[in-house]
């Protein structure tokens, strides 16, 4: 399993391009099978869990291709099979996307049940509350979810959950949705930038999504789609990560292609902890100037603090002066990063789904383990500003989510080097 080396004490500087959206990527690779012709999806990341998603789509037979410049081609007339295998979908939790999906094509889905994952439980109880209420009869065997409809049609769903609404849940709906009889309403839906991206590539393709990206979500189910062009939306939580890195390294970067209206909470909470923010045609400037302030973060759903840049925040904090609290409202048990950032020398209390960080001087270097994809940016942040060598275990996580991060980072002044398995 390859490692990061990190000599820290850089001041990040200069440019870095951000690439399309991994959460949009991922459902708009699988909106493409409803299609009755190919789709283009431009300038496709090249990430890990999108190749997983690109094999998914290859086992039920759709012809994909990727281009050299990342554009991905889906050619869902060559569709032979609606069963999706365990050893796939357990790599990856997006994969439940194919259950929709296939659902709303074929009336008909055989997908292995995802399971939870180191960030804690992951139920799709409101999946299958959407899906059931569509007309769907779901029932769980040997570890798979068995789905069948004679008929979709359209349903008032209610999908608020227990830690408010879910992006997934409302996605997959929404995938079934669009092929259902009737008019489908969705009260509570994710408003996150993601939903509206898979929402904009439906109607593309020639579905009626009104409400993308507000709580009530209206679908006009319709017989034929079509296959379309794409452009995903730029990942917010990738230029999150950066601007984070920016300002734990003192730096001045600036965000090529970032979106700021999806990042207001970040850019909130980056200039509540005096971190200088510019929000600039097309692009977005960070620059931190030395002392910052302690600054509490509570995660919610968008337009909230995002959880996927909880982490990367706290290890802002941790050399920040002053104590801070960070409270995740989405996924309770999402600190797995805690422990690790203390091998580095971050002084940190966690008290249930809270921690209570007290700002440190510095981070001094050690091997560390990344447990996931979000964590594992949060130990390079600190391991950029940390003294002396960080070395991170198990990078395969950050390869899932960040495109090329230690070229992006290196090209930023950082001293990172990939030490690749024997
Ligand atoms: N939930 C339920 N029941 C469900 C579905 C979700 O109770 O049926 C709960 C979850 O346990 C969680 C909350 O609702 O407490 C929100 O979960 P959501 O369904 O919104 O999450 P998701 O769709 O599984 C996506 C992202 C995550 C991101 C969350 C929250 C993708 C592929 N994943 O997951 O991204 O953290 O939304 O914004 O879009 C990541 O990129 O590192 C990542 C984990």
């Amino acid at each position: 399993m390859d490692k990061f080396m990190i000599w820290g004490g850089e001041r990040l500087h200069g440019e870095v391009e951000i690439s399309a959206c991994k959460n949009a990527v991922l459902p708009v690779l699988a909106a493409a099978l409803l299609a009755e012709t190919p789709s283009v999806i431009k300038k496709a990341p090249w990430l890990k869990d999108v190749d997983t998603m690109l094999l998914i789509l290859q086992a039920l037979g759709v012809t994909t291709k990727r281009s050299f410049e990342g554009d991905v081609t889906i050619d869902p007339t060559t569709l032979k099979s609606w069963e999706a295998p365990y050893e796939l979908i357990r790599k990856m939790r997006s994969s439940i996307y194919v259950l929709g999906a296939l659902l709303g094509k074929l009336g008909k889905a055989v997908v292995s049940l995802p399971g939870g994952c180191v960030i804690g439980p992951r139920p799709i109880d409101l999946h299958i509350k959407g899906l059931t209420q569509l007309g769907a009869a779901i029932e769980k065997r040997h570890g798979y979810l068995i789905a069948e409809a004679k008929q979709l049609r359209g349903a008032r769903i209610f999908l608020g959950g227990p830690f408010g609404s879910s992006v997934g849940a409302t996605i997959d709906i929404m995938l079934a949705a669009v092929k259902a009889e009737g008019v489908t309403v969705i009260e509570s839906a994710a408003c996150e930038p993601d939903v509206a991206d898979v929402a904009l590539f439906l109607n593309k393709m020639g579905a009626k999504i009104t409400g993308a990206g507000t709580p009530t979500l209206t679908i006009e189910g319709t017989k034929e789609l079509h296959g379309t062009e794409h452009t995903v939306i730029p990942d917010r939580i990738e230029a999150g990560t950066y601007m984070i890195a920016a300002a734990a390294t003192d730096g001045d970067i600036a965000l090529l292609g970032a979106e700021p209206r999806h990042l207001e909470a970040v850019i909130a909470k980056l200039r509540e902890a005096g971190v200088e923010v510019f929000e600039e045609e097309g692009k977005i400037r960070v620059r931190s100037t030395g002392t910052k302030r302690p600054t509490d973060v509570t995660t919610l759903s968008y337009p909230g603090f995002p959880t996927d840049l909880q982490a990367q925040f706290m290890a802002l904090m941790s050399i920040t002066s002053g104590v801070s609290r960070i409270v995740e409202k989405i996924y309770p048990d999402r600190f797995m990063h805690v422990g690790e950032l203390g091998r580095l020398g971050a002084d940190m209390t966690m008290d249930s789904n809270s921690a209570l960080v007290r700002g440190v001087p510095s981070l001094s270097g050690a091997p560390v383990m990344a447990s996931d994809l979000r964590a594992s940016a949060a130990l390079i942040i600190a391991g950029l500003v940390a003294e002396g060598e960080t070395l991170i275990h198990r990078v395969y996580h950050i390869d899932r989510g960040y495109v090329d991060i230690e070229n992006k980072l290196a090209n930023l002044g950082a001293k990172i080097r990939r030490v690749k398995a024997n």
